[in-house]
Order: structure tokens, then sequence, then C-alpha cells
């Protein structure tokens, strides 16, 4: 799978980050099984426990619009002032991913650029996810 365009999108995404407590940017592209990509960045608030990453702001966002099956996710973060390196999600975004992704399938590329990634399977970042299927 070439995850070029998506990386792209995540750049973007990055752009429009809110980060003005942790000068973290964090950008997103979530890529949908009928081929349409959502973007999200993260967005802060002075209240800090209230600011919402940029995996999830892509991810409502989608499923707010009606989708439900995901393919993959690009994802780039980078601190203010410093060199970007490979970001990964937070344990409440894989959480998030794994009510509407297969874990065996849906792929997280973490990236630099669209040249520099990391490809990993939601069910290496979150073995064992809580699902609908442990609530019964
Ligand atoms: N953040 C994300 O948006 N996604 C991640 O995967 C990790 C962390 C945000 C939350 C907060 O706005 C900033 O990065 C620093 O933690």
């Amino acid at each position: 799978m070439d995850y070029t365009n998506l990386i792209r999108k995540a750049l973007e995404a990055r752009s429009h980050s809110y980060s003005p407590y942790s000068h973290f940017a964090v950008g997103a592209a979530l890529l949908c099984a009928d081929g349409t990509v959502y973007q999200g960045a993260n967005i802060e608030n002075a209240a800090f426990g209230v600011s919402q990453c940029a995996e999830r702001t892509a991810l409502f966002q989608a499923v707010f619009e009606g989708k439900r099956e995901f393919t993959a996710i690009a994802i780039v973060g980078k601190a203010e002032g410093a060199e970007p390196k490979l970001c990964a999600p937070c344990g409440i975004c894989r959480q998030a991913l794994t009510e509407f992704c297969s874990p065996e399938d849906f792929e997280i590329v973490l990236a630099v650029t669209e040249e520099n990634y990391k490809i990993y399977k939601l069910a290496e970042l979150l073995p064992l996810g809580f699902t609908n299927e442990s609530l019964h």
C-alpha cells in the first residue's frame, strides 16, 4: 500500500493544530474503506484535560458523517522548534480506533515525511483492546 498521499494529508492537517499549551502539533489523516480521507489535528484547552488528539478529531468527524469502515491512519507530530520524529498514538486514541477498526488489518502509519515512516497493525499497538464483544 502506498501511503504517500495519506502522509501528505496528515502533514497538511498538522498545520491546523491548536496547541498553545504543549507547543506540540499533531496531524492525522484517516483513510476510509470507500477511499475518502478525514483529517484531524489536536485541539487544546486551558483546562488541559479537555484537549483532544488529532486522531480522534479525524475519527469522530468521519463517524459523524456516517463512515464506519476504516483502512489506515497516518499520524505526524512535531514539537515547536524541534526536528519531527515518529509520534505514536496515545492509549485513548488506540482504544477509540478499536471500536471501528479491525485490529489485524487496520494500519497505523507513523510518519516524519512521505519517505520516512513506519507501519504498525492496530493489534500491535493495542493488544486485547476492549470491544463490543467484551461487554457480552
Ligand atoms: N497528541 C495527539 O494529538 N495525538 C497523539 O497521538 C499524541 C498526543 C496531542 C495531545 C496534546 O495536544 C499534545 O499532543 C501533547 O500531548
